[in-house]
């Protein structure tokens, strides 16, 4: 074919078609034309997955380990859109409100802006007036968690009253300073349902109204010294092993409803409970191990529950996370 050098024309998409050059072709040197990339349709991304009886055998595996079956669907609240307080419209409940890490956590999520609903057998006067200071929603419940009625009754009237619950904070627990000996089996039972099975039955409880909105956050408190010798706190110990385990194993039941479960394990924390049952010599003994040698604060605890409650977190489930000035504790 002959071509004058201003009406060249050049080959069309591979096809042994032909176009004349828009003005940007003819300003550029030799016509060489890069076909389109092809899009690749969706459906066929997803058909190269096991299709046909392998996928159907997956499926059947997971159901008997008692899986629940992930959709690749992408949920849109497990991302931050705007500038909005990062946990505006959710829906928080905070166990072990009344004081401690469990008040300053209620604080911070509200601060945040969630709802939140505080549980506690103790009053809650002095969490209600901090979280109203912040401009906080707050609803305080006395309940005795030990008491599996008191939980059902709990499940079923924030079921009714909000409908919803996105993030759950086990954090209340007891401890005894004991020796094992001297440790009733009264007491290990106390110990036992307050600090491992109240958190089951609320988890239980909660993720159906989780799933219902395709996001949760359960943060279950254990401790970062679980794993030293440490006299006296077999049936405490036992428990916040328990929770780890209990919350590692979780996380793999409800991810694919865009649930995530974790672990926050504190170090020396100054509170009631530790200024109670740790000698001045241990909490001390621990700073010196510390990277950074002060003891650590209700408030660090709190913006890290805070953080893994919200939607830029949802990446992270399964882990202990150990807020305890780098104390050399492993788990
Ligand atoms: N403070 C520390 O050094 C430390 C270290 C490691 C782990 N932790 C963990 O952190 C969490 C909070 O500890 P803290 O130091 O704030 O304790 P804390 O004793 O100051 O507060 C615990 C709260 O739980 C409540 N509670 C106890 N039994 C209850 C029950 N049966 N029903 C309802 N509420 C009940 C108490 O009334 C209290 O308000 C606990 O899980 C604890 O094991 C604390």
């Amino acid at each position: 074919m002959a071509i004058s050098a201003d009406r060249t024309l050049i080959p069309y998409n591979g096809t042994r078609r032909w176009r004349r050059p828009a003005a940007a072709d003819q300003n550029s040197s030799p016509a060489v034309v890069v076909p389109p990339r092809r899009t690749v349709p969706q459906h066929e991304i997803q058909s190269a997955a096991p299709a046909g009886r392998a996928s159907a055998a997956y499926r059947a595996a997971d159901d008997r380990r008692g899986k629940h079956r992930c959709r690749t669907r992408r949920s849109r609240r497990n991302e931050m859109t705007d500038n909005k307080p990062s946990l505006a419209g959710m829906v928080a409940l905070v166990t072990g409100s009344a004081q401690g890490i469990g008040q300053a956590t209620a604080v911070r999520l509200a601060q945040a802006g969630a709802a939140v609903i505080g549980v506690d057998v103790s009053p809650q006067d002095e969490t209600s007036e901090r979280v109203v200071q912040v401009g906080g929603r707050w609803w305080a419940h006395l309940a005795d968690l030990a008491d599996p009625a008191r939980i059902d009754a709990l499940v079923d009237e924030v079921t009714r009253t909000h409908g919803r619950l996105d993030i759950l904070v086990n954090n209340a627990a007891i401890d005894d300073p004991v020796g094992f000996d001297q440790l009733s089996m009264d007491r290990w039972d106390r110990i036992m349902r307050v600090n491992l099975e109240a958190p089951f039955r609320l988890i239980r409880g909660f993720v159906p109204l989780m799933r219902a909105n395709q996001y949760g956050r359960i943060i279950n408190i254990s401790s970062g010294s679980v794993v030293n010798p440490m006299t006296g706190f077999v049936a405490y110990r036992a428990s916040k092993m328990g929770l780890i385990g209990m919350t590692r194993a979780l996380s793999t039941e409800v991810g694919c409803d865009g649930i995530t479960a974790n672990v926050v394990s504190p170090g020396v924390t100054e509170t009631a409970m530790a200024m109670t049952n740790l000698t001045p010599e241990f909490r001390a003994m621990t700073i010196t191990k510390q990277g950074i040698k002060r003891m650590g604060q209700p408030t660090d605890l709190a913006a890290t529950i805070t953080f893994l409650a919200g939607p830029e977190a949802g990446f992270i489930t399964g882990q202990n996370i150990m807020v305890n000035g780098g104390a050399a504790f492993t788990a």
